[in-house]
């Protein structure tokens, strides 16, 4: 396909396009925490990422569902990159389009992935306004002397509309602001005795507010031992870490010594690097996503070697990192069999609005995960923490508002429960705060055709005006929310995140993939097919309910609903399904 893009280069006849523009994207300001400084001199060299239309991707949905469905004929024959490259390629008028645009300013783009609908452009400032009707302008970040060169609208001639759906960096800055992690951590207080007693389980897991690996194991049947401990290196966990979320290697050591004495508290994880990532062990840049996400990583899929994947920044924005690391990731011969992204980008309607990201942006990072699915990745995301509604600090928070990357269709959206004894609980419960509802950026996908009617016919469709009922639903699964971690070297806990559920989820999916690999199986791949024909392998949740900003919520019900998915996992009988696939 390289050679496809190089020669459509070389050989595009000179031509103008004649056409007006039509704007792509636009917001109008800047977020917070960054403020514009002036001009970049016309003459400074932006270099421009494109997204092209690729040529088939109702194709390459197709072949994902036709490889995950259990039953299925092609069910476990993963695709390798070559083959997912012939439904992504951009067609050959698309190519024509785009290079005649470019060689008319003697511009030459240079493809970013082997199936070349991610190009790079090296323009001027000056050329980049006068092609892009722009105003690339430089911003400065709040408290540094770093600078971005962003625009705050740009286009493209409306010939052009359906071959670029995208441009960066353009409208999209990258994730400055990260709250302190600090902020948001207490430390523990010990636990105390004398808490009602919880349901089925040991008295070291009893008067909990907040959960470890070996309580975990015994509430979700999660074994201890290695199920591969002969080709360990055959399958990889790969846990992502983005805008510098990095994972401590001492603080990890003693969370294994504190939770995990029976392995040993050397196991530690290999390291990749996208765009120049790197994982800094300056105790203080340790991140709350990227120790809890390792230091569960490695204590609850036991055995399983866990591959860290740090994006860098600048010059991204959020969703940018992810794409870039899913196109580094697809650029391997064998990606990670289990992949865990905890990081959140937004609620879809910043999508919509513009704010933050073209909806045609979040759709490529989709397609871009569609693609690890047709690899065979099984890929796991939390819903967030607003509920049914957007994010309530927002000016006019929307009710009903999903967060992406969650209500995309080719991932694992896993949701939160709680289990506190300090508020007598003795039975997990779904979180009243854990995200859940119905996309309006991507359609129901075919695996939830029988749970998610049968969810609204039991609601009698009460919300069908409210929300898009044909979207995607989600979360699909749901898993406790409120562990304990070790940061700084102190213990931490960290209350009612669905992040943490992902990544309890996320083990369990290793230690499943591990057992396929080593019984000479393929791994799982895309989970989601599967797990809507074995609703039953979850414990269902019929209370509970969750709400969000200006909206009623949702309440559970039995069988799927909007709240808690099919609710909470069992290893024992996943395993028995997945050994009899
Ligand atoms: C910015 O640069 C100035 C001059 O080099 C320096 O004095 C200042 O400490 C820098 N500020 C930060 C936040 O790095
Ligand atoms: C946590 O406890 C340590 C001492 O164990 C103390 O130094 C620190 O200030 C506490 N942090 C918070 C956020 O309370
Ligand atoms: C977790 O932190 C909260 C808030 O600081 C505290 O009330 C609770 O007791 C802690 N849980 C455990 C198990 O220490
Ligand atoms: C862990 O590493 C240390 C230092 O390399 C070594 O002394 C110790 O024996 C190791 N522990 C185990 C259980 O392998
Ligand atoms: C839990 O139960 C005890 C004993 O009945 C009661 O004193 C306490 O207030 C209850 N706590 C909560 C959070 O409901
Ligand atoms: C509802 O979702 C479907 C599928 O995504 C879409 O085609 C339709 O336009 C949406 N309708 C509204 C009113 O948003
Ligand atoms: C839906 O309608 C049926 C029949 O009228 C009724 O029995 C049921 O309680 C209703 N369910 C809800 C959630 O309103
Ligand atoms: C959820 O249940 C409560 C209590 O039964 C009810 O008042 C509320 O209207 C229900 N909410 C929705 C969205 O159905």
């Amino acid at each position: 396909m390289l050679k496809r893009l190089t020669r459509a280069l070389v050989f595009a006849p000179f031509a103008c396009v004649h056409s007006t523009f039509v704007v792509i994207g636009k917001r109008d300001s800047a977020p917070p925490g960054f403020s514009l400084i002036g001009s970049p001199p016309a003459d400074d060299v932006l270099t421009l990422r494109l997204a092209l239309a690729q040529s088939n991707i109702q194709g390459l949905q197709d072949a994902v569902y036709d490889i995950s469905t259990p039953g299925g004929s092609r069910y476990g024959q993963y695709l390798t990159q070559a083959q997912v490259d012939e439904y992504v390629v951009p067609s050959a008028e698309t190519l024509d389009q785009v290079n005649t645009w470019l060689a008319a300013s003697n511009l030459k783009a240079s493809p970013l992935n082997s199936a070349g609908d991610w190009i790079s452009v090296g323009m001027t400032v000056a050329q980049a306004n006068s092609l892009l009707a722009a105003d690339f302008s430089t911003f400065q970040i709040a408290g540094t002397n770093k600078t971005v060169i962003r625009t705050l609208s740009y286009s493209l001639p409306s010939a052009l509309q359906k071959s670029i759906h995208w441009i960066h960096p353009t409208i999209s800055f990258p994730n400055s602001n990260r709250p302190a992690a600090l902020s948001r951590i207490k430390n523990t207080s010990s636990v105390t005795s004398a808490r009602p007693q919880m349901v089925s389980l040991s008295a070291n897991c009893q008067g909990l507010s907040s959960w470890n690996p070996a309580c975990l194991q015994e509430l979700y049947g999660i074994p201890s031992t290695s199920p591969n401990p002969a080709a360990p290196a055959a399958h990889v966990f790969g846990v992502s870490g983005f805008s510098n979320d990095f994972t401590n290697e001492r603080d990890l050591r003693t969370f294994l010594e504190t939770y995990r004495p029976d392995i040993n508290p050397n196991t530690t994880f290999d390291f990749l690097s996208v765009d120049d990532g790197i994982n800094n062990q300056l105790p203080a840049d340790a991140g709350e996503d990227g120790n809890s996400n390792i230091q569960y990583a490695i204590a609850l899929a036991t055995g399983v070697p866990v591959t860290f994947v740090s994006t860098g920044t600048l010059p991204n924005a959020l969703l940018t990192e992810m794409l870039d690391e899913a196109n580094y990731l697809l650029s391997l011969e064998q990606p990670p069999q289990t992949l865990l992204n905890t990081a959140f980008v937004g609620v879809e309607s910043e999508v919509f609005e513009g704010v933050i990201y073209t909806p045609q942006m979040a759709i490529s990072l989709c397609n871009a995960y569609a693609q690890l699915a047709a690899r065979g990745v099984s890929l796991i995301v939390p819903t967030g923490v607003f509920g049914s509604g957007g994010i309530p600090a927002l000016p006019g928070c929307l009710p009903y508002d999903p967060p992406f990357p969650a209500t995309c269709p080719f991932v694992t959206a896993v949701g939160g429960t709680e289990f506190d004894a300090t508020q007598n609980q003795t039975e997990e419960t779904p979180l009243k705060t854990s995200g859940g509802g119905f996309s309006s950026l991507f359609a129901r996908p075919k695996y939830q055709d029988a749970a998610v009617p049968a969810w609204l016919a039991a609601t009698n469709n009460t919300h069908s005006t409210a929300f898009n009922v044909s979207g995607r639903a989600i979360p699909d699964l749901s898993a406790i929310s409120m562990l304990d971690f070790i940061f700084e070297q102190r213990l931490f806990n960290f209350s009612q995140t669905p992040q943490f559920s992902a990544a309890i989820f996320a083990s369990m999916v290793a230690l499943l993939n591990s057992e396929r690999i080593a019984a000479g199986k393929p791994g799982l791949g895309f989970l989601n097919p599967l797990i809507y024909q074995h609703g039953d392998a979850f414990k269902d949740f019929t209370t509970g309910s969750i709400t969000g900003c200006n909206s009623g919520g949702f309440n559970a019900t039995a069988g799927w609903d909007p709240v808690s998915g099919f609710g909470s996992p069992s290893y024992p009988k996943l395993l028995k399904i997945i050994q009899d696939l």
